[in-house]
Order: structure tokens, then C-alpha cells, then sequence
């Protein structure tokens, strides 16, 4: 290598850091631009706070054994007859999550509960898919309090879901109430897709004891019950009903039960489902190239366990984020899953380990 004076050296320097820049910053506006989102999300740790933790009930289970003892490894006591169980639901279009659902409580549940109206909670009009498909409920059709919410479309509605969100909650609430419930009652309140295990229903009949209102923590899993996530959702709660009690999806009060069930989040049969899914609910916003919809990516994309939206974890720690980046690991086991499933593993091969093939519609 030449020798260089100190001062021929300063001036390359400094040139390399011109040009440099000069590349560079354009290059990062660029990117600041056209992945805003994803930088804000990335940097959430930064600029949103995590909310409140939750206090965390154990939930003790184990086969066979008899419920004033798991009543009492609780700390609660059994009642001397089961409370009846009303489960309460919103439903868009979970056809599939929602048979399973159905069989897998009807041995527990005194009546279903389930409001579906024909726009979404963005505005968009969508089929009415219980009505359409109510054959496949029949089965238990003499426990479903059932009510259609008509609404005309409605062009503003996709700057305010909140609305459309809240009318469906007020009109279900109204519909529990004419469903028979009474005080002392259990409401669960859920989407169609979070499942409660039976173990958990059974506690909530049996036992004298359990919180009013608590959270209910489900096992997550993404298109199928082969890429679980994590036990991050919480959504879900259960209740003991008062005439105070309003039918709610979001955070009621610090306290979860432990490992209470499933939630299976775009777990659709056909990429035309989750096409809708993805354009008609309040993701739509996450829709920023057509490209995303087309039926190849998507396949692809359930196959891998990657993210639909392209998107980064939404988490409030920079570890949990570089933990949860690229695709979900896959799994073998469809040990504890809800048995009509695996009473029926053709029909439900998509749900199953190596069934991430879908068809188109
Ligand atoms: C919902 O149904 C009602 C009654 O049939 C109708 O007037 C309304 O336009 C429908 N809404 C949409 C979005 O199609």
C-alpha cells in the first residue's frame, strides 16, 4: 500500500463521509417514508407503554379427577348445583371455528348466544354465513339465541369502526337479555374464534369462589393450530351476570385465568375467506400493497407461518420483538386440542400439522 500524508488521508476521509451522506440520507428518507409503519412499530418500546400486567390465576387440571377436588386446588368450593352458561358472541365469518366451537361446549352451554349483522365493522356489506350456513348448526339449534343486525352500507363508515362495533355490542347485549340470562349466570364473551376449553367452563359451573370478572388466557395460535404463537391473548372473559353486566372484548380488569383454551386467529378454510377478511375488517388499514392479496402470496405465506400484512410483531419490548421476527415455528402436535377436530381429521385436515394447503375458494 502508498504511503499517504496524514492531511491526504483527513481530505479522503472526509470525502468518503460526504459522499457517504450524500447517499445515505436520501436512501434513509426514502425508507422513513415508505416504512413508516414498520419503523413506528419497531419503535413501539419508545413511544407506547405496555399496558397494565395481568395477575395470573393457575389453573390446575389433570384428567379423572373429580371437580370438588380441582374446585379446591383453587381455592374455591363446590356448589351444590352447576351455574347455566350463556356464551356470547359477535360473529363475522369464522364458519369453521365456529362448529368446532359449538361441539366442543355443547355438552356445557345453556344457550349460544350470537349476533351477526350484514355489514362489518368497517362499513362493508358481507354475507349473512350463519344464516347461510345454519345446517351445520342444527345439531344444537334448540340452545342458539340467534339475531341478525340489518344496517345499510354506509360510505363514512370505514373512518369510524368504533360505531359500527358499538351498535352490534348494544344490540347483543339486548339479545342476551332476551335470551333469558339471569343474575348469578355465566357469561363468556368472546369472538367466534376464542375458544374456552371445557375445563374451564367446568370451573366456572362448578365452583364457588371464582372472580366475577375475569380474563380468560388462550393459547394463540395463526392459520392453523401447526404454528402456535405464544398464550398472549386475552381478549376473551368470562362473567358472573348482574344486571350491570354489558357485553365487552376489551380490558375489564387485572385478573386472567391460566391456559383457559384456544384462539385461532385467520384459521379460514379458502384464501378467498382470508382475502375477506383481511380487505372487510379493521386490518384493512395494514392492506398497503394490492400484491398482499394476491392467492399465491397468501398461500405461501400460511405455509411458511410468515406475516400477512408484512408487518413486525406489535410487542412493547425490543426483545419480545427480535424474538417473535421472522416466521412462526411449526408444530407436530395436536395433542389438547378441541376433540371434535380430531373426530373429523378430513374435514378439518387445514386446521391439522401438515395441512397448510388451502383452496382457493
Ligand atoms: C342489510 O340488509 C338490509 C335489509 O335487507 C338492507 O336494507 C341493507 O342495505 C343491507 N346492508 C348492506 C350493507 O347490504
Amino acid at each position: 500500500m502508498a504511503r499517504r500524508s496524514p492531511i491526504a488521508l483527513a481530505i479522503m476521509r472526509k470525502l468518503q463521509l460526504k459522499h457517504l451522506l450524500a447517499i445515505l440520507i436520501p436512501v434513509v428518507v426514502v425508507a422513513v417514508v415508505f416504512h413508516a409503519r414498520t419503523i413506528s412499530y419497531f419503535l413501539r418500546p419508545i413511544w407506547d407503554t405496555p399496558p397494565r400486567p395481568f395477575t395470573r390465576i393457575p389453573h390446575y387440571y389433570a384428567q379423572g379427577l373429580p371437580m370438588d377436588q380441582l374446585c379446591r386446588l383453587h381455592g374455591w368450593s363446590l356448589l351444590p348445583s352447576p351455574r347455566r352458561v350463556f356464551d356470547a358472541i359477535l360473529f363475522s365469518n369464522e364458519l369453521d371455528l365456529l362448529e368446532i366451537r359449538y361441539r366442543e361446549l355443547a355438552p356445557y352451554v345453556h344457550k349460544f348466544v350470537i349476533l351477526e349483522s350484514n355489514v362489518t365493522f368497517t362499513g362493508i356489506a358481507k354475507p349473512l354465513h350463519f344464516v347461510d350456513n345454519f345446517a351445520r348448526f342444527e345439531f344444537t339449534s334448540s340452545k342458539i339465541s340467534h339475531e341478525t343486525l340489518l344496517s345499510p352500507a354506509d360510505s363514512r363508515a370505514s373512518k369510524d369502526p368504533f360505531q359500527f362495533e358499538a351498535k352490534q355490542r348494544v344490540a347483543l347485549n339486548s339479545l342476551l337479555r332476551r335470551s333469558g340470562i339471569a343474575t348469578g349466570d355465566v357469561v363468556i364473551m368472546a369472538d367466534a374464534d376464542e375458544i374456552p376449553s371445557p375445563e374451564t367452563i367446568k370451573l366456572l359451573q362448578w365452583c364457588d369462589g371464582v372472580p366475577p370478572v375475569m380474563h380468560l388466557e388462550l393459547r394463540h395460535y395463526m392459520y392453523s393450530f401447526e404454528f402456535p404463537v405464544d398464550y398472549s391473548s386475552w381478549r376473551a372473559s368470562s362473567h358472573l351476570f348482574n344486571q350491570g353486566t354489558r357485553y365487552r372484548h376489551s380490558r375489564q380488569t387485572d385478573l386472567i385465568l391460566t391456559d383457559a383454551g384456544w384462539h385461532c386467529s385467520f384459521c379460514f378454510r379458502t384464501i378467498e375467506e382470508f382475502v375477506f377478511k383481511m380487505t372487510a375488517y379493521s386490518h384493512a388499514d395494514r392492506v398497503r400493497r394490492r400484491s398482499f392479496l394476491k392467492p399465491s402470496r397468501i398461500q405461501r405465506i400460511i405455509c411458511k407461518g410468515d406475516n400477512l400484512f408484512d408487518m413486525l410483531p406489535e410487542e412493547y419490548s425490543f426483545q419480545e420483538i427480535i424474538k417473535k421476527m421472522g416466521s412462526i415455528s411449526k408444530s407436530a402436535s395436536a395433542v389438547h386440542l378441541p376433540a371434535y377436530l380430531l373426530e373429523n381429521p378430513d374435514k378439518f385436515r387445514f386446521l391439522l400439522p401438515g395441512g397448510c394447503s388451502r383452496s382457493n375458494r
